[in-house]
């Protein structure tokens, strides 16, 4: 049984399918990419697996369990967090406190232990910053702790959501195009860092359309196109596959070696 099954999941809008009858799985230790051309349902495949949509048709399986349709926050208690492809963090927060969020829900807590700054909560709290410091430290933003993320750069800011979503404890971690807009040393830096996480035993989702990346990093590969999944496999048959090849250079595309 795998860590997350998707099977046949499926959303409309307007009439128009946005994704359709998508299946595929996901394990610790490995990364899994969902790629393909602007539009093709990529980022609309993760809001329904992380329940930021209701998936209109299908499921989503987690741990043996059905959560198709759960709500964001009650994934993030069975271990999934995600990253948004347009940066979600706090810019009038520190870095040190934008990680701390996400720690909460990764955690018990007592609202009333918190109100009365009992011991317990003191500890809890001293508790959390410490494991944020070490994810900062992970993802080499230790030095800006102390710094409100508005001053951070860009590369910086992707790097931040990664350890704040971290900071939840994940099983599994949705990553929507962590190395966009970043310059070749800072996808370099994802680069490690995804294999990192990976390594610790966490499943991962990955969408980015550095091809380099991709490759290099996944160990299966789902490729969508027009909602639809058009391919999967390793990587050295994907970026072969005649389908997948159409679909990125177009009906005459005779360069096979485009995508790496
Ligand atoms: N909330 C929404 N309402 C209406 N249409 C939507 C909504 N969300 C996504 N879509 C449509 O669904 C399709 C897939 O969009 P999606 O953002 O998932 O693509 P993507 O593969 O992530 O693209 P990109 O690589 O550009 O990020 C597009 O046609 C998009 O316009
Ligand atoms: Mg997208």
């Amino acid at each position: 049984m795998s860590l997350l099954s998707v099977e046949n999941l499926g959303i409309d809008f307007g009439g128009v399918r946005a994704v359709d009858a998508v299946s595929f799985d996901a394990d610790p230790g490995k990364v899994v990419s969902v790629i393909g051309p602007n539009g093709a349902g990529k980022t609309t495949l993760f809001n329904m697996v992380s329940g930021v949509y209701r998936p209109g048709r299908g499921k989503v399986i987690l741990d043996g369990k059905d959560v198709t349709g759960l709500a964001p926050h009650r994934l993030a208690e069975r271990g999934l967090s995600r990253t948004f492809q347009n940066l979600q963090v706090y810019l009038h927060m520190t870095a040190l406190e934008n990680v701390m969020a996400g720690r909460h829900l990764g955690e018990r807590c007592s609202v009333l232990a918190d109100l009365l700054n009992l011991p317990s909560s003191r500890r809890r709290t001293r508790q959390t910053e410490e494991i944020a410091h070490r994810l900062l430290a992970m993802v080499g933003l230790e030095k800006v702790a102390p710094i409100m993320a508005s001053s951070l750069s860009y590369g910086a800011l992707k790097r931040l959501e990664i350890a704040r979503a971290l900071a939840a404890n994940p099983r599994l971690l949705l990553l929507d195009e962590p190395a966009a807009g970043c310059n070749a040393v800072e996808t370099e830096e994802i680069d490690k860092l995804i294999a990192e996480i990976s390594s610790g035993g966490v499943a991962i989702l990955l969408v980015e359309h550095d091809m380099k990346l991709v490759m290099k990093i996944s160990s299966h590969i789902v490729v969508l196109d027009h909602g639809v999944k058009i391919a999967e496999g390793p990587p050295a048959t994907v970026s072969k596959d005649a389908k997948v090849i159409e679909a990125y250079l177009g009906p005459h595309a005779d360069d096979a070696h485009a995508l790496g």
